[in-house]
């Protein structure tokens, strides 16, 4: 590619551009609206993307940190960050994907694949996006940062801040964000406020003190978050040799990441390197589906709901980027589903019977893929990804809790303890067990209960 023409801010979803420069510090455009990156891409020879592709490749073996990035490789899609120098990088991205048999069986497909995000260095797709962003915070001068959080995008900014030397300030909802995250975001030096109030309040909070000046905020309503996002996008069709998928599934809750995805697709098509965009299904946890109802109705619009789900990653009821999801979900005609407590539970242990494992956000994309093959909607022989967006280890207490089988819905806190409201786990919990330490009784109880599949 010869060298980008230079990028800039304009606000989303208006065909007036009004343009921002990168370096001025600002959220949202003057009449209120959302700021998007654009990069201008142009469409390139089929020799220059030959040629790209064979640098992505190329630079998966160098030695430099920043080609080693699973986000930076695809620098070439990053000009809001040349000529990337001083890169805060942890060598994030780089996750695998695998194929999914239990899954599979499960919600009706031949295959199913997942991309799991939760292998990042602070085990969520954060990573992606919080590698730019923090780089950006500090080509701008940023001392502090801040963002609200359900717990993943807290833990991920206190690393990176930690990484680049910044100050970080975590507002999470109090007694609603589960002890993996949490721990996280104390042991990287956060100064960690929790609000009284969910998420939904902290994020408003956050706006205001940011507002003021002097902390640089970095939910994802920071333009420069979705950029990183987008790579998730592009190293996935990178490990697919660029063949593009009939499908990719992701949960959907402040609705940053499967915006990125949108504008990742809208990007390769535009330069030339595909000719086709995959459909974008989104799923919601029912008690958090402000775009799920948004989409399904006539008029469109954002109505927020008060969140309820034990899936605490995406227990939002007033998503910052719901137009940006819009979008995504339009442009590549795709599809908004939502799925029950039971339904996401459910979903979550197959994904560990592949020896997997994910957060409960995550599982809402498994979840989904079988009501969607029910509905008709997804056929058994398409190639579908879905996106396992955090690691099994960041709500150990939800695991814990389905295979005792006291999971409860509205559990006051995190963890279960008690509530009214029970999942039906089934017959899919897996219970432990307490016996005494006698070897005979240990066998016989072995051999009454433990059969080899293999
Ligand atoms: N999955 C996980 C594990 C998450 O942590 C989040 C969001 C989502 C899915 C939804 O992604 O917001 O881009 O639609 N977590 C944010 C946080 C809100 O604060 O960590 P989204």
């Amino acid at each position: 590619m010869d060298k980008p023409e230079k990028a800039y801010l304009k606000s989303f979803g208006t065909e007036q551009v009004v343009k921002y420069p990168l370096d001025q510090i600002r959220y949202r455009s003057d009449d209120g609206r959302l700021l998007e990156v654009v990069n201008p891409m142009r469409k390139l020879s089929e020799d220059n993307v030959a040629d790209l592709k064979q640098l992505f490749d190329m630079r998966q073996f160098s030695r430099n940190p920043v080609d080693r990035s699973g986000v930076w490789r695809f620098r070439e899609f990053l000009s809001a960050f040349a000529p990337y120098d001083n890169i805060i990088t942890m060598r994030e991205g780089n996750t695998p994907i695998y194929t999914m048999p239990v899954c599979a069986a499960y919600s009706g497909m031949k295959e199913l694949f997942v991309k799991h995000q939760g292998f990042n260095p602070t085990g969520s797709f954060k990573d992606n996006g919080m590698t730019t962003a923090v780089t950006m915070a500090k080509k701008l001068g940023a001392r502090m940062v801040a963002c609200a959080s359900t717990g993943n995008t807290s833990a991920s900014m206190a690393a990176y801040a930690a990484r680049s030397r910044m100050k970080s300030i975590v507002f999470i909802p109090e007694g609603q964000i589960a002890y993996g995250k949490l721990s996280q975001a104390l042991d990287y030096g956060s100064l960690t406020i929790q609000i009284s109030g969910d998420f939904d309040k902290a994020m408003q909070v956050v706006q205001d003190v940011c507002k003021r000046g002097r902390i640089y905020l970095l939910n994802s309503i920071n333009p420069f978050r979705i950029e990183g996002q987008k790579t998730i996008m592009i190293e996935m069709l990178h490990q697919l040799d660029w063949k593009v998928p009939d499908w990719v599934v992701v949960p959907g809750g402040n609705l940053g990441n499967s915006s990125s995805f949108g504008k990742a697709f809208a990007e390769l098509k535009a330069c030339g390197f595909i000719t086709k965009v995959p459909r974008i299904a989104i799923i919601q946890a029912e008690g958090a589906n402000p775009l799920y109802s948004g989409f399904a109705s006539k008029e469109r619009v954002l109505k927020p709901v008060s969140a309820q789900t034990r899936a605490t990653a995406i227990k939002i009821g007033n998503p910052v980027s719901f137009d940006k999801a819009l979008y995504a979900v339009d442009s590549t005609e795709g599809l908004v589903e939502q799925v029950s407590e039971t339904e996401i539970a459910i979903a979550k242990s197959r994904i560990g019977a592949d020896g997997i494992g994910s957060e409960p956000a995550s599982a809402t994309t498994v979840a989904g893929v079988k009501k969607l093959v029910e509905k008709g909607f997804m056929h058994s022989r398409e190639k579908i990804i879905c996106i396992l967006t955090g690691h099994l280890l960041k709500d150990p207490d939800y695991t814990v809790d389905f295979h005792k089988d006291e999971l409860y819905a509205d559990a006051k806190r995190t963890s279960s303890v008690s509530g009214g409201s029970k999942i039906d786990t089934g017959d899919y919990s897996n219970k432990p067990v307490q016996l005494p330490a006698d070897v005979d009784k240990l066998l016989d109880y072995i051999d009454e209960h433990a059969h080899s599949s293999i």
